[in-house]
This record gives C-alpha cells, structure tokens and sequence, in this order.
C-alpha cells in the first residue's frame, strides 16, 4: 500500500544522501603551490552516526574539514552541510556545527571560565543573560567544572583539548567536528574524550571526528571512511568495513619459528611473530590442513585461530601496505 508522499519527506529516520548531515561531491582542494591535497571527495555522513574520518598524516583531513566548515574555498567540487552549501550557507550552517580544528585557540591567562565566557560573547545568537548558565553547563559537560577557576596556561594538554570542546558544546548542536581531537594527549586524556564523544552520541548529535589512529576509530565511531593521499579509499558502517578483509591466522606455540617457517611454505603470506605468537594472512586453502602441516613439522600447537578482521585488515587489503601513522 502506498504512503501519501507527505507522511514519507517528514520520517526522520531514512538515510539518504539527502538528509546526510554532511555529503560532498567531488569535492577537491589543490593549494596554490599545486598540492592537490583532497582529490574528488565523495563523502556521505549519516545523520546519528559517530563517523571516524581516518587516514595518515597528510592524507587530506584537515583540509577535507576546513572545506566543510566554510574556512577555506574547494577549487571544485560541492559539499552540504545539515543540508546546506557550503560555503555559501556558512552563515546558517556554522551556529548549528561545534567545530574543534586543530587545537583550541585559549588565552592563557584567562581562566577557563573566563575563556568561555568570551567564546560566549562572540556568538552573536547567544544571550547574555544565560551566558553564565551555558558556560557553567558545559564546563560541567566536559569534566572542568572544578578547574573552572584556574588559569588555561596551567591546564593540562588534555584539559585544554577538553574547554575547546566545551566551546563547542556551549549551544545546543546537531553536529560536532573534531579534528584530531585525542591529537598529544596520553591515554587517559584519550579515554576521556572517547567517553565524551560517546555521551554526546548518545544525545542524537552526529560527531564526525579525525584521526590518524586506527584502533581509535574503531573503540568509538559506528562509520568510518579512510583516506590516502587525498583520496577516499572506503566508507561505510565500521563493522561493514571489517567484515570486508579477512581475518588473520593467529597460531600460539613455544616452536615460534619452525610455525612461521611452515606457515610460509603453506602459502601465509605476511607472517609476523611476537613472542609465542605466530600470525599470518590465512592462505587460500583448508585451514585444518595448515594445522596438519604444522603439527607434522613437529611444532607444539597451543592456539590455532582465525581472528576477526579489523579495521586494519581492511585498510592493509585495500592499500596491500600497512598504516602508517609516522605519516
Ligand atoms: N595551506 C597549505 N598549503 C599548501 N599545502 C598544504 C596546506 N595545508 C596542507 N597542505 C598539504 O596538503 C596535504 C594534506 O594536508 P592535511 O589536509 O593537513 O592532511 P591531514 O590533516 O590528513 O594530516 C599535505 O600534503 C599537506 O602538506
Ligand atoms: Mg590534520
């Protein structure tokens, strides 16, 4: 039975390019000493989604997030933001959008508060007569309630990272953009800003985040789309992406070197060994028979196991080399 036409435009939960919270059409940037540091970039973000937007250092992700945010112009190419063209549209778009770009920009001898204070004052849409409420709530937001009062300079690089979110959580927003948000910060700073970006997801705001990391991306984001040399590889839901490689053959045993040895002569290609650990890309045959020839060779097999593709799987099927984060 059809549905009045009506009713269909206004459900909020179809996922199309059209209702994307932020789609791009070959979207390319070349800087003017000839770069081209993004390169036909077709980018669908769903509404809802914590999207990771991972590559190695120089791949094109910042200059990919400045396009969306209307700071610098593509030299062709289109991209929407909550609907909308940017940069055209940046006047509408950008009180919706919470944007951390490459570390915050802080007064140092400003408290926290302070410094928030004074992003509050700047937007224009805010009230003043709420503003001391907004700022409380978000240092709250971010975990600063208790170092409100302390000048930024003193604040930690964690801490800092977090007031620059809390700037951008001073309005209610339907996106976040985080570039690189976990950038410097050690792995309890990283863990904090993994547990915030969670909550924020869980409010329904979309949060596309960077990141050169490709473990990050998968602890926190439900899509990613990975890019090299300005290029987009893939995207998709990270668990699509994953199932897409093939897992690796982990095999456990005190005989480490005559199991890597066999490996190779079954046909694993990129064998790796780590102690009493053994891995491997599988070979295209009978995994039964591998163990077979293993245990024939006389290694002692303690563990023998097809592990579950991660994101990297799929990123080394797709490059046929490994990630480099060195960049
Ligand atoms: N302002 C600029 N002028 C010229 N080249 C630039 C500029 N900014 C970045 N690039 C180059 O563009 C490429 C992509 O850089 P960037 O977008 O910063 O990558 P990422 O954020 O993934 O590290 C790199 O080769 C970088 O050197
Ligand atoms: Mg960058």
């Amino acid at each position: 039975m059809a549905e009045p036409s009506a009713v269909r435009a206004r459900r909020p939960d179809r996922e199309s390019a059209d209702d994307a919270v932020i789609a791009t059409r070959g979207l390319t940037k070349r800087y003017r000493g000839g770069q081209l540091a993004v390169d036909g970039l077709d980018l669908t973000v769903p509404a809802g989604s914590v999207f990771g937007f991972l590559g190695p250092n120089g791949s094109g992700k910042t200059t990919t997030i400045r396009m969306l945010m209307g700071l610098i112009e593509p030299t062709s190419g289109s991209a929407r933001v909550l609907g909308q063209p940017m940069p055209r549209a940046s006047r509408t778009v950008l009180p919706r959008v919470g944007a951390l770009i490459e570390g915050p920009a802080l007064y140092g001898f400003l408290s926290g508060r302070d410094n928030l204070t004074r992003y509050d004052a700047a937007d224009p849409t805010a009230d003043p007569r709420t503003r001391r409420e907004r700022v409380a709530a978000a240092l709250d937001r971010v975990g600063l309630a208790a170092a409100g009062g302390k000048k930024a300079k003193a604040y930690s690089l964690g801490m800092k990272q977090r007031l620059g979110l809390a700037a951008a959580l001073l309005q209610p927003r339907r996106l976040l953009v985080l570039d690189e948000p976990t950038n410097g910060l050690d792995p309890q700073g990283m863990r904090e800003i993994r547990t915030l970006v969670r909550e924020l997801a869980s409010d329904g705001t979309t949060v596309f985040l960077s990141s050169h990391l490709l473990d990050e991306i998968e602890q926190v984001c439900t899509h990613a789309a990975v890019m090299a040399q300005g290029r987009l590889l893939t995207q998709g839901a990270v668990a699509d992406l994953a199932a897409g490689a093939r897992g690796r053959l982990a095999v456990t045993t005190p005989d480490a070197s005559d199991a890597a040895r066999v490996l190779k002569e079954q046909g694993a290609a990129d064998v790796a060994v780590a102690g009493d650990r053994v891995t491997a890309e599988p070979p295209e045959r009978d995994l039964a028979e591998v163990n077979a020839a293993l245990v024939a060779a006389g290694v002692r097999v303690r563990g023998f196991a097809l592990e579950r593709a991660s994101l990297e799987d799929a990123f080394v099927a797709l490059t046929g080399e490994g990630f480099d984060v060195a960049g």
